[in-house]
């Protein structure tokens, strides 16, 4: 007979591990991420999404055939079946880019006969197909809001350069689709953040994949996780001015409400993606001689420095990403489905890696209610 041990009780789970992995390594106090043991700030400046993905699934870096392969086998699901680009035409123009997304994935179950295979192959054929599609999801959705015909994929790109393609119409320039490309890489994967692991929640109960991408895009989509790159963004315009910066994030901080792009539950230190995508947002801005946003921002980061980081609160990746994205020319509301184009590839090897040695997630409630209440029949009751 086995002995439970005795529950702990743990808010918001801060100090649970609840998972082995063997993808990404999270050192907060010292400010460092690393993909299967290699510095994300190496992965950003060497390395391609697709590499990345490879990484992450496989645990080693692709011989320059199996890169060659797994590109192949990558582009040859860009495209979605004939039926999802007709959902896609019925879809409110008016939507939100982030339910769209959340639809449509959950949708592409149903023109999949084996949706329902949760064994690693079927789940690793899964992985592979929903990274591809959810570019093409993304910018269909997009071009049918702004009533533009579709573009369809173009084999012969980067999933980066070909998805800017579908988003615009026009093949993108080597420097936008690098840019593009480094942001995905970036987000790809990042322990067990709240959208990985509601994603190994649902994979978990052998439900299927396409349940698990479902559950963890309509997670990420909360502004205290990846919709924080919109938020900041909206706040940037809020605020407007520079001169505007220091009494709106002092008022703020008095008020006691967040910051948005601020504040990690791991990083106390400076979150790398953030150093990388500062610099990034940084070069930019001095590119297109649009430097306001930076300015702003980092303004904003010279008055939290002073406020808050005795607490440990810097800079998180949604911060700079945010003007990244927006210096890149793209819309605040993709700014998240961006995000989730890329998790998608963490969501998916952390799902497979969930099935490898899979058992139920079912933490315990403390329950803080009542005990042996009378019933009282509905005509007695006050
Ligand atoms: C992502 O987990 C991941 O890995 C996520 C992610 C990934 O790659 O998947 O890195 C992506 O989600 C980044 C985080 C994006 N969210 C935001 O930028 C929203 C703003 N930040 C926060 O609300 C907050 O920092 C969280 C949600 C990110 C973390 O929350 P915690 O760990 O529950 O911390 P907390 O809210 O309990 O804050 C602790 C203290 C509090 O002060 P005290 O009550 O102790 O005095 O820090 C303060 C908070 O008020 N604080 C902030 C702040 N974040 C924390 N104060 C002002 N502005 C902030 N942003």
């Amino acid at each position: 007979m086995t002995t439970a041990s005795a529950p702990i009780f743990d808010k918001g789970l801060a100090n649970t591990i609840a998972a082995e992995s063997e993808m990404s390594f999270i050192d907060g106090q010292n400010g460092i991420l690393e993909y299967v043991g290699i510095e994300i700030d190496t992965l950003a400046r060497k390395s391609s999404f697709e590499e990345v993905v490879y990484l992450l699934w496989h645990r080693a870096l692709p011989t320059r055939s199996q890169l060659d392969q797994f590109n192949t086998s990558l582009r040859k699901e860009y495209d979605l079946p004939q039926g999802m680009w007709d959902m896609v035409r019925q879809m409110p123009k008016n939507a939100k880019p982030m339910h769209a997304l959340r639809t449509l994935v959950s949708a592409l179950a149903l023109y999949d006969e084996t949706a329902d295979d949760a064994s690693i192959e079927g789940a690793t054929e899964k992985a592979l197909l929903l990274v591809a599609k959810t570019p093409t999801l993304i910018a269909a959705f997009d071009r049918h809001r702004k009533g533009k015909e579709f573009v369809k994929p173009d084999f012969s790109l980067s999933l980066a350069a070909n998805f800017i393609k579908m988003l615009t119409g026009e093949a993108p320039t080597d420097t936008m689709a690098k840019a593009l490309d480094v942001c995905l890489i970036l987000h790809a994967d990042h322990g067990l953040n709240a959208s990985t692991f509601a994603g190994r929640v649902t994979i978990a109960t052998l439900s299927d994949m396409y349940s698990a991408m479902t559950t963890a895009i309509g997670t990420l989509k909360g502004p205290l996780h990846g919709g924080a790159n919109e938020a900041v963004m909206h706040l940037l315009n809020d605020i407007g001015d520079i001169n505007n910066v220091e009494p709106v994030i002092k008022g703020r901080l008095e008020r006691k409400e967040k910051v948005m792009g601020f504040g990690h539950r791991v990083y106390k230190a400076y979150d790398p993606r953030a150093t990388y995508l500062k610099t990034f947002s940084k070069q930019l801005a001095e590119d297109t001689g649009n430097l306001k946003l930076y300015e702003m921002s980092h303004k904003i980061e010279l008055i939290m420095e002073e406020a808050v980081a005795d607490k440990g609160i810097y800079p998180n990746v949604d911060f700079y990403s945010a003007t990244t994205y927006y210096s890149l020319g793209l819309d605040i509301d993709l700014f998240t489905p961006m995000f989730a184009m890329s998790r998608v590839s963490g969501w998916a090897g952390h799902c497979i890696e969930q099935l490898t040695d899979n058992r139920l997630i079912r933490p315990r409630l403390a329950y803080i209610g009542p005990h042996e209440q009378p019933y009282i029949p509905i005509n007695e009751r006050g």
